[in-house]
């Protein structure tokens, strides 16, 4: 496995392996990997002759300072399941490499930042199309590979590449949980031992509110209620939103009819620490 913390090599390497008639897959990540990261490697390893993973902790998604602050850091630990894995070229650049200057460019992506973790985190969206568009310009990849877990981020960076006719194809991979329903995120190690359990809420909403609306056709108000007495059984949780939008322009809806594909999105905390979790609104799927 070869790790680059520059920009040059890398792209020297990346252009032999482009001349030798190779494609090349990324995953862009902030590292602390687990699970989730490595479903997207598994998958561009089997679509791609070269797989790239990004570790870089992008300071300009980070609305809250504590947030960055605390974002757990284990590259030591990265580097060895990466080499577990397979993967073939590691991309960790420091601060400088990736912002040598204050950057200038922002990103406005209207209706699609205007609503969940656009509205809660002002700026998030803008930090993170303006790393990935970097990194996808740095690796110039056939395929970049996001996570469902982060539905709203998936949908921006589509777009993000639709509208810049950024010449890689976006493929979203499915959520990989814990064994308890948990969505596999960095963040959950920093809930404390005795904060984990109550980590489940996420899921068992989620399941709840699937159920209550394909199965027992409850009105979409009627199951937002519940899903905040759900949470009122633990002082340290708190919900943030629940909603249901149609997954191709988030646009809220209030009737599943209403969209082809319709998805649950939810975010709150677990005392300190903020989590998201997703689920599509068809019998076949979470
Ligand atoms: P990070 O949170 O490290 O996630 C990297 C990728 O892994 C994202 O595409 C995310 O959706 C995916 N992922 C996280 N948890 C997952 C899970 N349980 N199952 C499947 N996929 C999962 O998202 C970011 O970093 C950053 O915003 C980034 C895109 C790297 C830009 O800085």
């Amino acid at each position: 496995m070869q790790i680059f913390h520059e920009i040059a090599p890398l792209r020297a390497f990346l252009r032999q392996i482009r001349s030798d008639g190779k494609d090349c897959g990324l995953v862009p990540t902030m590292g602390a990997l687990h699970g989730g990261h490595v479903s997207l490697l598994n998958r561009s390893k089997n679509e791609n002759s070269i797989t790239v993973c990004s570790i870089y902790v992008n300071p300009t998604q980070f609305n809250n300072p504590g947030d960055l602050l605390n974002y757990p850091r284990t590259h030591e630990k990265d580097y060895e399941l990466l080499e577990k894995v397979g993967c073939d070229v590691v991309f960790s650049p420091t601060d400088e490499v990736m912002y040598p200057d204050k950057p200038l460019i922002k990103f406005d992506f209207g209706p699609l930042d205007d609503i969940m973790e656009g509205y809660y985190r002002p700026g998030h969206f803008s930090g993170v199309a303006l790393v990935v568009a970097k990194l996808l310009n740095i690796v110039q990849p056939d395929r970049a590979y996001f996570g469902q877990k982060d539905w709203q981020q998936a949908t921006i960076i589509s777009r993000l590449v639709e509208e810049l006719q950024i010449p890689s194809e976006i493929r979203i991979v499915p959520t990989t949980r814990e064994p308890d329903g948990l969505a596999m995120s960095s963040r959950n190690l920093r809930l404390k031992p005795s904060e984990r359990p109550q980590a489940t809420i996420f899921y068992e909403v989620l399941t709840y509110a699937k159920n209550a609306i394909l199965k027992e056709k409850k009105p979409f108000p009627t199951v937002v209620e519940h899903a905040r007495e759900m949470f009122s059984r633990d002082p340290r949780l708190r919900l943030e939103y629940l909603e249901m939008v149609d997954s191709k322009n988030l646009n809220p809806i209030t009737n599943v009819e209403d969209a082809e594909r319709p998805i649950l999105c939810i975010a709150g905390y677990v005392g300190e620490v903020r989590l998201i979790d997703n689920m599509f609104l068809d019998l076949s799927s979470n």
